[in-house]
């Protein structure tokens, strides 16, 4: 939800913006940001691809002792602009092009073949540095089903990954009068006070979300877990990634880069270059091929040499490219773009998963006796100044709030209690190969067939989300996400040209028919939770699709003309499985079949949290640098 230009153009003027430019940067940073390709050293212990949120965690972790030299290659630059810093409303990032990726994927023929905008983070920072700031953590299902595919008492569980969410996070509780008037719960059990990356709470909150907050607990089967980072369901209050003392997003960049306190000669980061390729000797990674950002042809590229490991943290989109481009990847693919083949990897760019938005039906209050609420930040201009006014004087009030920080988190038993048995029992019946593309690798199959049962469980259990409303605090609602889709897409590059032309990304959104069955149950829920709880005193009138849309023919056509098969939040095409379920990494997030080779990012995930994921993509990444460090 975007706010209107013209009103950004308000806010930043009132802001008192802007030097957007990259000068901003120290020219002599704790890591040395190199200014040529030039200065680099002819050979790193690891250089990591990406400088992303996982790639500038797992880099700040491994330079820390100083016995290690590690290079960070990233293709966006150094940006430090309002666009990147400003809290207000969450979506900064999205305004500048520079920031972002923008990738059209291939048309979606479940979707009237609408292409849809792929969008991540190119900058410095990567992702956190232009989203919406929620801090979310899954459900303890969603942590234990990654270690399933391994074996039993894997450390990929909630309790192995627990002490990582603790390590990565610096939590800030709401104060105490902001958490009474609201009724906010925390726990600090479930976080820790150390982390480079700050969690806190906005000063002020939009006064209907209480009521809203309450609404959800008229329904059956809701409750109020003790805080948003318990790995429960229900409905919660969480904090948001922006540093309490500045009121400014905190992010990766900040967090394990600026604020590295001590000079480290031994880690270098050179900005505006794009990895072209992971180069091998044999089998082992030895380094990669790079060029700047904006070179269309390889006549200008470098390469530079890893001693230990090439560490992929390049994003769920860019790290299954450049596998596939270095010849880690489905062998065929590899030959129709006459790459050579160094290992026949089938699981690299498939798995493709992200979380679908635009669902459910929104809904106007027509009797709405608060103010104000968060159109007023919105549209009214004189709520705006004011606003602004006690911004700039006191860094508080409505301009402290990101994206928002509420909302629920919802079990399929919860939000259709006559069909969810149904729908998971079809579901686990399916023959796991009938909705994956024709001619799809055996053991990707397998690796489906384990996620399939896998997830039938989750759909049964009152202790995994499959939907969530998020609230933002106004006259009108209703931006629900899909958490656990069960279609699988793919990202894949462009044999034609693998390196410098962007993948193809396909969502493969409403391929599998489960996904539209239990979207089917998101209206009717929907309109439960405005007409059957206290919120009917608010005379809810619903805006889109609106009530004369009721039967399933009419709710899938409108949900084929809306839905975005993307929240942001891709994952998957490098998943951490066995390899005989298609997997690329193993549980050292190594990459099978090679040495040298790791993967670090949103790649790994097997399949999705039951949440959005940048709190889970920290302490991945945290997990990840003891690994990497445990075997250096
Ligand atoms: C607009 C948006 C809103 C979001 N909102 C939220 C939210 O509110 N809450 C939440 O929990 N999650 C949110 N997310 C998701 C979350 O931020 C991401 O899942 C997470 O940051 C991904 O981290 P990553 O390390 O996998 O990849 P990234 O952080 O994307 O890092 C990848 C980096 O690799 C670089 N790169 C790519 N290709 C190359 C190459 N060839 N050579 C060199 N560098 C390269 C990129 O420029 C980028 O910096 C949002 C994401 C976006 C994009
Ligand atoms: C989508 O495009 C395909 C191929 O061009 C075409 O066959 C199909 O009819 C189109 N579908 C819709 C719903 O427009
Ligand atoms: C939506 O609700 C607001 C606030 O109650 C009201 O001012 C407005 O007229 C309503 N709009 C519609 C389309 O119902
Ligand atoms: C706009 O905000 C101001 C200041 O809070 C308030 O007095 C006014 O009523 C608001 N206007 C509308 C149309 O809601
Ligand atoms: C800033 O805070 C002070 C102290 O609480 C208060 O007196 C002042 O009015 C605030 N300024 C604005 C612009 O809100």
């Amino acid at each position: 939800m975007l706010p209107k230009l013209s009103v950004a153009a308000v806010l930043l003027q009132l802001l008192g913006a802007v030097d957007a430019s990259s000068a901003a940067a120290r020219s002599v940073r704790p890591s040395t940001l190199l200014e040529r390709a030039g200065d680099l050293l002819p050979e790193y212990d690891y250089i990591v691809v990406g400088g992303g949120t996982s790639g500038l965690t797992v880099a700040d972790r491994l330079s820390e002792s100083g016995q290690y030299t590690v290079l960070v290659l990233e293709q966006g630059i150094y940006q430090n602009s309002p666009f990147v810093t400003t809290v207000s409303l969450g979506f900064w990032g999205l305004l500048d092009p520079s920031l972002t990726f923008n990738i059209p994927s291939v048309p979606q023929p479940n979707l009237n073949n609408r292409s849809i905008a792929v969008i991540v983070g190119k900058v410095l920072g990567g992702s956190s540095g232009v989203n919406g700031m929620q801090v979310l953590r899954g459900q303890k299902e969603d942590y234990n089903r990654w270690g399933s595919y391994f074996r039993k008492n894997s450390d990929w569980s909630w309790d192995g990954m627990l002490p990582y969410f603790k390590k990565a996070w610096n939590f800030h509780p709401p104060s105490a009068e902001l958490a009474s008037q609201m009724g906010i719960k925390y726990d600090t059990s479930f976080w820790g006070s150390r982390g480079k990356v700050h969690a806190s709470f906005p000063t002020f909150s939009w006064p209907v979300l209480k009521m809203e907050m309450a609404a959800f607990g008229d329904l059956p089967g809701i409750t109020y877990p003790a805080d948003s980072g318990s790995g429960e369901t229900g409905a919660y209050w969480h904090p948001a990634s922006v540093d309490p003392t500045t009121v400014q997003r905190s992010f990766a960049r900040p967090g394990h880069w600026d604020d590295i306190e001590a000079a480290r000669p031994n880690y270098h980061t050179l900005t505006g270059q794009k990895v072209l390729k992971v180069t091998f000797e044999g089998k082992k990674a030895r380094g990669v091929v790079f060029v700047p950002a904006d070179a269309t042809e390889q006549i200008q590229a470098r390469s530079v040499k890893a001693r230990k490991e090439v560490i992929m943290a390049a994003g769920a989109i860019h790290t299954p490219k450049i596998l596939q481009a270095s010849g880690v990847g489905p062998k065929k693919l590899l030959q129709d773009a006459g790459l050579p083949v160094v290992v026949d990897s089938p699981g690299v760019g498939s798995n493709f998963q992200d979380q679908p938005f635009s669902i459910a039906p929104t809904f106007n209050f027509s009797s709405f006796p608060f103010h104000p609420d968060f159109y007023d930040l919105l549209t009214n201009e004189t709520f705006i100044a004011e606003a602004a006014a006690q911004f700039a004087a006191n860094k508080t009030g409505p301009m402290s709030i990101a994206a928002g920080n509420c909302g629920s988190w919802l079990s399929l038993q919860v939000i259709s209690p006559s069909k969810w048995q149904q729908i998971a029992t079809r579901y686990e019946a399916q023959d796991p190969a009938a909705y994956l593309p024709s001619g799809t690798d055996a053991a990707v199959i397998a690796g489906y067939r384990a996620q399939q049962i896998a997830l039938t469980k989750s759909m049964r259990s009152k202790d995994s989300a499959t939907y969530n409303f998020f609230l933002r605090g106004g006259y009108e609602e209703g931006s629900v996400v899909f958490l656990h889709p069960t279609s699988r897409g793919s990202v894949t590059i462009n044999p034609a040209d693998p390196f410098f032309s962007e993948p193809n990304i396909d969502y493969r959104a409403l391929t599998n028919p489960t996904d539209l069955e239990i979207l089917q149950e998101f209206t009717p829920f929907t309109r439960k939770y405005f007409y059957e709880t206290r919120l009917k005193d608010l005379d809810p009138v619903e805006v889109s699709p609106g009530s004369d849309v009721q039967t399933p023919q009419q709710i899938e056509a409108w949900l084929r003309n809306v839905m975005n098969p993307s929240t942001f939040h891709p994952i998957g095409t490098a998943a951490m499985m066995p390899k005989n379920l298609g997997g690329v990494v193993d549980e050292q997030l190594a990459v099978y079949g090679v040495q040298g080779l790791s993967v670090v990012d949103a790649s790994i995930i097997p399949d999705l949290p039951g949440s959005y994921l940048q709190q889970t993509v920290y302490a991945i990444a945290e997990k990840a640098a003891d690994l990497i460090k445990e075997r250096a």
